[in-house]
């Protein structure tokens, strides 16, 4: 990769890189996934028809975050957001807040965030680490049984968009870090950022279902090729 020639920067990363932090991803055996149909859990239809079922659902996934911390990849990255000379955007299709923990200080959450919940009744969202099952009122308008968690379900418009792909079309370099490719919008980035003349580059610990679109790849762990990456730009290699 010439560094030299790298200006503008953006990555993309997905549950891969908080696998060694201990959080599942959802593909997969022990996937999250795996227990449950997504129809039932991650739709708008079904929090209308289970609410109860749904928010103990992201209940529990926000109540894990307190029993795991950043690994050493989502620390590369808030150490290359720091230090990178040049524009750099970093997309996380996660709703964990492990970048943040890390260091991280702009991260654009493209499927919303665990750590936050959203009003229905007066369209706020506000700042969330406890549990939504049991109805709290929103605590901007007090309506209670009103806040949904603030997560991008399928079917529902991912946050941003407008930015992600002005900043894909300027990008020089785009760096996908592990995710399956699964799921559009964020499956397609590769192609926007190559099309528009983007370096690509695939971290994961397998080839995924979009490798064919990157220019190069490399596999492995990414608490061990991310590190290692950063060096690398950081360096101008
Ligand atoms: N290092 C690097 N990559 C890893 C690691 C690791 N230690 N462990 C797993 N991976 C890879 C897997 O090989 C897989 O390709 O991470 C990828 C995780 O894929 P998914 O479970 O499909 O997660 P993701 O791509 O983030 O899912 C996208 O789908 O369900 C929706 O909204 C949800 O944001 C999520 C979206």
């Amino acid at each position: 990769m010439h560094q030299r020639e790298i200006h503008n920067v953006v990555i993309l990363t997905g549950a891969g890189i908080s696998a060694e932090s201990g959080l599942a991803t959802f593909r997969g055996p022990d996937g999250l996934w795996e227990g449950h149909r997504i129809e039932d859990v991650a739709t708008p239809e079904a929090f209308a028809r289970d609410p109860d079922l749904v928010q103990a659902f992201y209940d529990a996934r926000r109540a894990r975050l307190k029993a795991v911390e950043p690994n050493s990849a989502h620390q590369a990255l808030a150490r290359l957001e720091a230090e990178w000379p040049g524009k750099l955007l970093l997309v996380t299709q996660n709703v964990d807040d492990l970048h943040e923990r890390a260091g991280a200080a702009g991260v654009l959450h493209m499927h919303g965030q665990l750590t936050s919940a959203w009003c229905l009744a007066c369209d706020h969202r506000v700042p969330w680490t406890k549990d939504l099952a049991d109805n709290p009122p929103c605590p901007v308008c007090n309506v209670s049984g009103s806040l949904r968690p603030d997560i991008v379900w399928f079917g529902e418009m991912p946050y941003q968009m407008d930015r992600i792909d002005a900043a894909l079309r300027d990008a020089d370099l785009f760096v996908s870090i592990g995710t399956s490719g699964a799921v559009y919008p964020a499956a397609g980035f590769v192609q926007t950022a190559r099309y528009c003349g983007a370096q690509t580059l695939e971290i994961n610990l397998e080839p995924s279902l979009g490798s064919v679109y990157f220019q190069k790849s490399r596999t492995g762990p990414a608490s061990a090729l991310v590190p290692a990456w950063v060096e690398e730009m950081l360096a101008g290699n």
